[in-house]
């Protein structure tokens, strides 16, 4: 029981919402209250976020759904409010909540203003609000860890996705910012995952249709399968417990190892 006695508040935490799946927000929630932290479930999705936090009390763990849109400031900081007077402390924060479908995938040209300032608000300053409005509570609770999920696209563009690289980009930055600044009394580390196969990747598509398109996607991994939601908890778990006591400022990339070479073909 690696959170034993801790609260934990995870982002973009609801279920997932076109198939019901787990995405990497809700199976993040799943595992550390299974390693027995008590854990605020935070998304705009009003009964897929209940999904979570029903989950996680049917297998006798502890959890509270508080409907938050992350682009606002007054609803981020009621969240906090509300995770201290519910559980009194907070120790951890995953910032997780974001959007990237398929109409922001658009270079600079075609972006609108509008669409580039909406994206950056929730995928950017949604986790420094987070950040900015838990902080005092994570010190006032003698410290904890943030995890904040990133993406590999931090590091290596998607053609005509301009947005969602430089959010991500500069989610690393202000991880190693979090990571200096609140040393030694909070850690905060990053994670930058590959493809993950989430239930809601499936769009329109019939099942047979996705399976062809994630074996297409696998095929580009050299561990030749794409990442599973299981996996990406498991690093937040690490990140967010004392196993990596020792880890700050760092953004950990999990993609099988496709980064590192320079063909995509295994
Ligand atoms: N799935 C992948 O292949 C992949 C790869 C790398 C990184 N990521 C990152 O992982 C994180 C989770 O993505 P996912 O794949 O599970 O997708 P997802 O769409 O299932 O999860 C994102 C969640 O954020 C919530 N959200 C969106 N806007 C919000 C807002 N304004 N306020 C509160 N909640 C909001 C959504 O409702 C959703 O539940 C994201 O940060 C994403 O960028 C995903």
């Amino acid at each position: 029981m690696k959170m034993q006695n801790k609260v934990a508040l995870v982002t973009g935490a609801a279920l997932g919402y076109r198939h019901g799946g787990p995405s990497i927000g809700s199976a993040i929630a799943f595992k550390l209250a299974s390693e027995g932290a008590k854990v605020v479930v935070v998304d705009v999705l009003e009964e897929m976020g209940e999904g979570t936090a029903n989950g996680i009390r049917e297998n006798g763990g502890t959890s509270l759904f508080i409907r938050t849109d992350v682009s606002n400031t007054d609803e981020v900081k009621r969240a906090v409010e509300m995770t201290r007077q519910e559980f009194g402390a907070l120790h951890c924060l995953v910032n997780c909540a974001a959007s990237y479908r398929g109409e922001i995938a658009k270079n600079v040209v075609e972006i609108s203003e509008e669409d580039w300032k909406r994206i950056v608000d929730v995928n950017l300053n949604g986790y420094f609000r987070f950040a900015k409005y838990g902080i005092p509570l994570i010190l006032q609770s003698g410290g904890g860890t943030i995890v904040n999920i990133s993406s590999s696209a931090a590091f290596r563009v998607l053609k005509d996705f301009s947005v969602y690289p430089v959010t991500k980009a500069a989610i690393n930055a202000l991880t190693r910012t979090l990571a200096i600044d609140f040393a030694p009394h909070v850690r905060a580390n990053a994670i930058c995952p590959g493809f993950v196969r989430i239930a809601n990747s499936e769009g329109d598509r019939s099942p047979q249709e996705v399976e062809q398109w994630i074996e297409g996607i696998a095929k580009t991994y050299p561990l030749k399968r794409v990442c599973s939601v299981e996996e990406v908890a498991n690093v937040a778990l690490f990140l967010a417990s004392d196993d990596s006591s020792y880890i700050n400022g760092e953004c950990i990339i999990v993609d099988g190892g496709r980064s590192v070479c320079d063909t995509h073909e295994f």
